[in-house]
């Protein structure tokens, strides 16, 4: 069941010399527990739609189903449905305040008005889920790395246990280094326990390893939504918008069109060699 959107538009400024139609008849179905990426251009929506999923920002059009509940109906609870999908803006770290690192992943389940304990509980299993020591918990969030501080923002919507996941650009301005731990954090977390996760970047290579779905953004309306393979497949489109394919998808298309018997739809780095040590093994 979970998120179902239909025909949602949403139209910044309306009526002034600003008026901006960024979101145009999106129609989607989010179901429990799918690991999903949202791919586009910078400007194509995405930090909009994504807005629209935990009520933060209202339709101009169109409805938001959330369990099968229209969440534009009156009365609607909005502040459970906050705290059901965990909403990780970009540059979350800017919004840490609190003396430490604990205080801070405490504020969201502490806000819901739970007992200390289960606040406490909550806030440890979260910082565990996000991969930060028990050393860290005591220490201002400014004395941690861009990467740790992430984490802390993370764990803080963590804590809230929320049903569905969506992280807007969580690898923004890190290292590589620092982006290949957030994103295995990322999916670790998905795996063990089974919410749905949504997560935005405008890299093709960031999400393809990862996710089991991609939507496709271009200038407010859904481009592509489908496997990281079958949306590859469309790599000249994506290109003709500003994305790319992962490196993979154009080696191997690549060596097929050179008459290697290889799997043009190869998505990771993984598959890409299974499929070459076998086609040389057929060679040899
Ligand atoms: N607060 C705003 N007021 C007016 N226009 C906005 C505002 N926020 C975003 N936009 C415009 O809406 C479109 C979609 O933006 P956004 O959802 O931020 O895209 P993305 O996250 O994919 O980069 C862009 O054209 C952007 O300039
Ligand atoms: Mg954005």
């Amino acid at each position: 069941m979970a998120i179902r959107i239909e025909h949602l538009n949403y139209v910044y400024s309306e009526g002034t010399a600003f008026e901006k139609h960024a979101l145009k008849d999106i129609n989607l179905e989010l179901p429990d527990g799918q690991f999903i990426g949202v791919i586009g251009h910078t400007g194509s929506g995405k930090s909009t739609l994504i807005q629209h999923l935990n009520g933060l920002l209202k339709g101009t059009s169109g409805a938001i189903y959330y369990n099968g509940k229209n969440i534009y109906e009156e009365g609607y609870d909005l502040r459970t449905l906050r705290s059901k999908v965990g909403l990780v803006f970009q540059y979350p770290e800017h919004q840490l305040f609190e003396v430490d690192v604990f205080s801070d992943v405490c504020f969201g389940p502490k806000n819901l008005g739970l007992p200390k304990e289960e606040v406490e509980r909550r806030a440890k299993e979260a910082l565990r889920l996000v991969g930060l020591k028990e050393k860290h918990y005591r220490k201002s969030p400014f004395e941690l790395s861009g990467g740790q501080k992430r984490r802390v923002a993370i764990a803080g919507i963590l804590a809230m246990e929320p049903d569905v996941l969506v992280l807007d650009e969580p690898t923004a301005g890190l290292d590589p280094k620092g982006r290949d731990e957030i994103l295995d954090q990322v999916a670790l977390l998905h795996k063990e326990k089974h919410i749905t996760v949504v997560l935005v970047s405008h890299s093709m290579e960031d999400v393809a390893r990862y996710v089991e779905r991609i939507i496709v953004m271009n200038k407010g309306q859904v481009m592509f939504d489908d496997t990281p393979q079958q949306v590859f497949q469309h790599y000249r489109e994506l290109e003709s918008v500003g994305l790319a394919a992962p490196q993979v998808t154009y080696l191997m298309h690549d060596l097929k069109e050179k008459g290697w018997n290889v799997d043009p739809q190869a998505t990771t780095v993984e598959e890409a060699a299974e499929s070459i040590f076998a086609a040389l093994h057929k060679k040899a």
